[in-house]
């Protein structure tokens, strides 16, 4: 029913698979000896960072924060609203921000400093998509899945509108779906 709506696949199941064991594999060797602590900012994170977990072999912490910059369009406001917190101090720890796609960057830009504020030791961006041609802030992930080009896609985490999330891959969302 939802792939009428998708132009075309950008990133398969199969490559997100991949990808996630190839970053698995650099963070586990980059962290290792280290017990990180990984945010996922929801909602975007949930299946990327499912997936990129079980291939750290790390001694880690897992912790989930709600952030929202999008509120329903096409296009990021900007404004960056945290809709729930860390249940934990972040001071000395070593983060590793997982994101389901790193756009404008306000986003990351935004939790990026706030963590550092708070006292953490070090704060990396493991990203499953990134869009350099959308930046509006100077920022770079450290870890990058696959680059994108300036297309509005949806799927593994990614909504339009909230819906798509489910879709198991990452595809491009047919204009008149939400030029309607
Ligand atoms: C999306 C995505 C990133 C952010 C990236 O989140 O999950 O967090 O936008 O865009 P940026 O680089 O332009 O800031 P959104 O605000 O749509 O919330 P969601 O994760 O609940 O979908």
């Amino acid at each position: 029913m939802l792939e009428k709506d998708i132009k075309k696949v950008l990133v398969s199941t199969q490559e997100i698979e991949e990808i996630c064991v190839r970053l698995g594999e650099q963070i586990t060797k980059d962290y290792s000896g280290k017990k990180p602590l990984m945010v996922g900012l929801l909602k975007g994170c949930m299946p990327f960072m499912s997936e990129l977990m079980k291939h750290l072999d790390l001694y880690m912490e897992v912790e989930l924060m709600g952030v929202q910059s999008y509120h329903g369009g096409t296009a990021s406001t900007g404004d960056v609203k945290i809709t729930r917190d860390l249940d934990i101090p972040v001071k000395g720890r070593d983060i590793i921000i997982a994101e389901d796609i790193v756009d404008t960057a306000k986003t990351i830009n935004v939790i990026t400093k706030l963590l550092k504020y708070r006292g953490a030791n070090s704060v990396e961006v493991v990203t499953l998509l990134d869009k350099p041609a959308g930046r509006v802030v100077d920022f770079e992930p450290k870890y990058i899945g696959i680059t994108i080009p300036k297309e509005f896609v949806v799927g593994f985490g990614l909504d339009y509108d909230e819906m798509y999330r489910n879709l198991p891959y990452v595809g491009v969302l047919k204009e008149e779906v939400y030029t309607k």
